[in-house]
């Protein structure tokens, strides 16, 4: 057998203790499949006696994150802290040092991705991210590897467990929003301050990587194009159920006719038969469309210790293959459809409003929006449009009278 691979690692929390006893249990299988012993050299963290405690004395533990990066036997480094800093100059300098880097840092790469990427470039290192986007899903090596040959036109996927969960919990056990949320805590699936999982944010830094990596463009993370799940309400999820449909927090990003790339993370009705309608409780899925290929579906978990040290262990074998490669060089940042501008059939509910039926019908056609159904559930009235500008729906909300205003707007996908 050649000569061990040496790494350092930089974290060891969830997903770096993860590497740590993985690494570990499976060391000969890992040994034979590649040809050589990956050898974890050391391992920086902030206070050694927890993490030894958690993870025993032999842990190769260093408290100079530097040192990894100016060891010479070191070829690779994972980063699995999380955060912007000391991450973005940890891999910046390990770059210029020489190590190809892997990471499992969705947010890094959301928001520094693209100076990490040229840096990477310059380098001749190659930065490997499979566990930045659904946790054990091998996603990115799909669209880099698999699906290479496609061009691709569209990607929907449930790219965050805890959301998922929440929902999940809100449909099959009738939990309010905030019940389910305390329970998804309780099990340890959300954190203290969910806010980053609840309001879309994280969903919206993966999609950002994916959006970049289907249609080669630099990454553009846009908040303002990202909607949590924190105001979806028990009623809706009743209602969707009702009417054939379920809820979920759908990450969208798909080509144009105009030349655009539509760009989404919204509370989204599915038909209750679709694929991604049925992948419940913390479980990810993503869809993607190519040209060639057609549809083609990934299913797993998207977190857990386990199931992200196996995609960064995956990643540390891609990397010790590295040779010469000059990695991603997208050059401009992709030109996102306003959300105004986007076109879908549409979930209205409203209350006990004075509007009559008619009237609601009227204002409908007035702003160019077609009807398709219209349903009484709990003392709500329902419209499912027909594909429209969320700009016309908008338009029509501005010209109700508050106590008539819509108590929910839910787009729909069907495809
Ligand atoms: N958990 C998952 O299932 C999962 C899935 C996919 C991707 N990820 C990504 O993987 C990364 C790590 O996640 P995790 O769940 O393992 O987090 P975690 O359990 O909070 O562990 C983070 C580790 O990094 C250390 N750390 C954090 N900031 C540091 C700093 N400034 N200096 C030194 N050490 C620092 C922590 O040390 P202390 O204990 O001293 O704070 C801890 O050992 C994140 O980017 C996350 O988004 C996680």
């Amino acid at each position: 057998m050649s000569e061990p691979l040496f790494i350092g690692m930089a974290g060891a929390g969830t997903v770096g203790s993860g590497v740590y006893t993985l690494l570990n249990d499976n060391r000969a299988l890992i040994a034979q499949k590649i040809g050589r012993p990956i050898v974890l050299k050391s391992i920086y963290c902030r206070h050694p006696e927890k993490v030894r405690s958690q993870l025993g004395n032999d842990c190769p533990l260093t408290t100079d994150i530097f040192s990894l990066v100016q060891d010479p036997d070191i070829q690779i480094v994972v980063e699995v802290m999380g955060g912007i800093e000391p991450a973005r100059s940890f891999i910046l300098n390990a770059l210029e040092h020489g190590k190809h880097v892997v990471t499992a840092n969705k947010a890094l790469l959301a928001t520094h991705g693209n100076e990490i990427f040229d840096k990477s470039r310059r380098c001749r290192r190659q930065v490997f991210f499979e566990a930045a986007v659904a946790g054990g899903i091998p996603i990115i090596k799909a669209l880099r590897e698999g699906l290479v040959a496609n061009r691709i036109d569209r990607i929907a996927g449930i790219v965050n467990g805890t959301c998922n969960f929440i929902l999940t919990a809100m449909q099959k056990q009738a939990l309010s929003f905030e019940q389910a949320l305390a329970q998804a805590q309780q099990f340890g699936y959300a954190e203290a301050d969910p806010s980053f999982d609840i309001e879309g944010i994280d969903s919206g830094h993966k999609l950002s990587i994916l959006c970049s990596l289907a249609f080669q463009k630099r990454i553009r993370f846009e908040p303002s194009h990202v909607l949590g799940i924190s105001k979806v309400s028990l009623t809706d999820v009743k209602i969707a159920e009702k009417l054939g449909y379920r809820i979920k927090l759908l990450a969208v990003c798909k080509t144009t006719a105009s030349d655009k790339i539509e760009y989404r993370v919204e509370p989204t009705l599915l038909p209750a038969a679709h694929f991604l309608a049925q992948v419940d409780s913390v479980m990810n899925a993503v869809m993607v469309h190519g040209d060639a290929v057609g549809t083609t579906l990934y299913y797993g978990a998207g977190a857990g210790g386990k199931a992200t040290a196996s995609a960064v262990i995956a990643d540390i074998v891609d990397a010790s293959r590295a040779s010469g490669s000059v990695g991603y060089c997208f050059e401009e940042a992709p030109d996102f459809l306003l959300p105004d501008d986007s076109e879908s059939p549409y979930y209205v509910r409203v209350g006990n409003t004075g509007l009559t039926a008619k009237q609601w019908q009227e204002r409908f056609s007035q702003h160019q929006i077609e009807v398709k159904r219209l349903a009484e559930v709990e003392k709500s009235r329902i419209w499912i449009t027909g594909p429209c500008l969320l700009a016309n729906l908008k338009a029509l909300c501005s010209t109700l009278a508050p106590e008539d205003h819509p108590l929910s707007i839910l787009r729909i996908e069907n495809s």
